[in-house]
């Protein structure tokens, strides 16, 4: 197990920000995992465990040790009322997505492209084109940070909910995703509700079908990090009352709402983009120009530019709509997670 020290984090983060760490190691088994936790000399420092680090802004050097999660792996069983899939945590979603559908194993193709690891995916219950991981998830297996020991969540167990999980509640930093469970349901059945997935005639319904035109949309909406820096949605879609919602549609009636209950799910993509922040810039950083919801490290960024775009958005949002925006991706500081509001109170 090869560790480097002060490393530069910048090819292990899909933003592609220059920021470094005191400690980067890889980790290929449960067993090195354990070691590094264990590690007499690693032992007071904080660590942070990574996948591919699609869904992170590092906003200064890390006091700490990365850990890379590339523990591999994939065991399929093939029942009469579905496919059992069991997955190693470092294994790549998006080519595991890929790769179920060219076998024949239906029902992933509705996450195709999301960049991260397996074992990344239940942290926030990834999501898209109406699928999301609670919908696939038979289990998921932790390693538990205070006994060392295996244990084995039920989906119930996890309490998925929109971009949440009990992984960034009750079991934040007690456990490390080493493994998912995975149920593939037969026969298939089409999820093709969502947006422009609605188009597709249902005499060209397949999974490959489904996958292709996924790719296809995403791959005209959303910047691809080899090419631009970005971290997908920066904020998340808030979730208001419906009291709210009407008093804003009240005013601006072609307001992007999906009710939820007795709450309303708004489009932040749409705020933004009613504020005429498309393409806004700060520094390196800009807000992109096809996807309000995505910032993009335009040209050598550094993550103050980042910060700065992130609140110049929440700020116009809030004045103008009176929602508050939460980002989705997650913040590292100095020697534990930060975020927005922190990192504002403090300057
Ligand atoms: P990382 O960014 O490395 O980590 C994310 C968080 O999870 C960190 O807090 C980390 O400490 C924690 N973590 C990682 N692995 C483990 C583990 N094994 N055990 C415990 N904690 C862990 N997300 C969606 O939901 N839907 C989308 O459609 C979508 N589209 C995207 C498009 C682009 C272009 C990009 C760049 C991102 C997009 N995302 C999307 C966000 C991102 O892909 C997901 O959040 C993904 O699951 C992150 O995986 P990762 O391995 O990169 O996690
Ligand atoms: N919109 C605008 N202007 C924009 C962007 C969006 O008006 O600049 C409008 C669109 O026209 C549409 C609505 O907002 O009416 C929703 O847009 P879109 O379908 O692109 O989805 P989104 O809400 O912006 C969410 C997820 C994505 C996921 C897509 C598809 C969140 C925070 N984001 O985006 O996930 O891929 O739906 O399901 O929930 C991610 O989490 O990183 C991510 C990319």
């Amino acid at each position: 197990m090869q560790s480097y020290l002060n490393a530069n984090l910048k090819p292990f983060h899909t933003f592609s920000i220059d920021q470094t760490c005191e400690v980067l190691v890889e980790v290929h088994s449960v067993e090195e995992l354990i070691t590094v936790y264990q590690s007499e000399e690693w032992k007071h420092l904080p660590k942070l465990i990574l996948g591919k680090g699609s869904n992170m802004l590092f906003t200064r050097h890390f006091s700490g040790v990365v850990i890379i999660n590339r523990i591999l792996g994939k065991k399929v069983s093939d029942e009469p009322n579905g496919f059992k899939l069991h997955i190693s945590g470092g294994e790549d979603w998006p080519d595991l997505v890929g790769w179920s559908v060219e076998k024949n194993m239906a029902g992933l193709e509705n996450l195709a492209m999301i960049p991260g690891c397996a074992g990344s995916a239940p942290i926030q219950n990834i999501g898209a084109y109406g699928v999301e991981f609670k919908d696939v998830c038979e289990y998921v297996d932790i390693l538990c940070l205070d006994t060392f020991k295996v244990k084995r969540l039920s989906r119930n167990d996890c309490l998925f909910d929109y971009r949440d999980s009990i992984f960034k509640h009750d079991l934040y930093e007690k456990s490390v995703v080493i493994a998912i469970g995975l149920f593939l349901e037969k026969p298939w059945k089409a999820c093709n509700h969502y947006g422009p997935l609605k188009e597709l005639g249902s005499d060209k319904l397949s999974s490959q079908s489904i996958f292709n035109e996924v790719c296809k949309i995403r791959t005209e909406k959303l910047p691809d990090p080899m090419q631009q820096g970005n971290a997908g949605s920066f904020f998340k879609n808030p979730v208001i009352s419906k009291d709210l919602f009407d008093r804003v549609q009240a005013k601006f009636p072609d307001i992007v709402g999906y009710p939820c209950g007795e709450t309303v799910k708004v489009a932040a993509g749409w705020l933004i983009d009613q504020c005429g922040y498309k393409g806004l810039r700060e520094g390196g950083a800009q807000i992109h120009a096809k996807q309000a919801l995505v910032i993009i490290n335009a040209d050598s960024a550094t993550s103050d530019d980042v910060i700065i775009l992130a609140k110049r958005v929440r700020e116009a949002v809030r004045a103008r709509f009176e929602i508050d925006l939460e980002h989705e991706v997650r913040f590292i500081g100095n020697k534990c997670e930060t975020n927005l509001a922190e990192i504002v109170d403090n300057q």
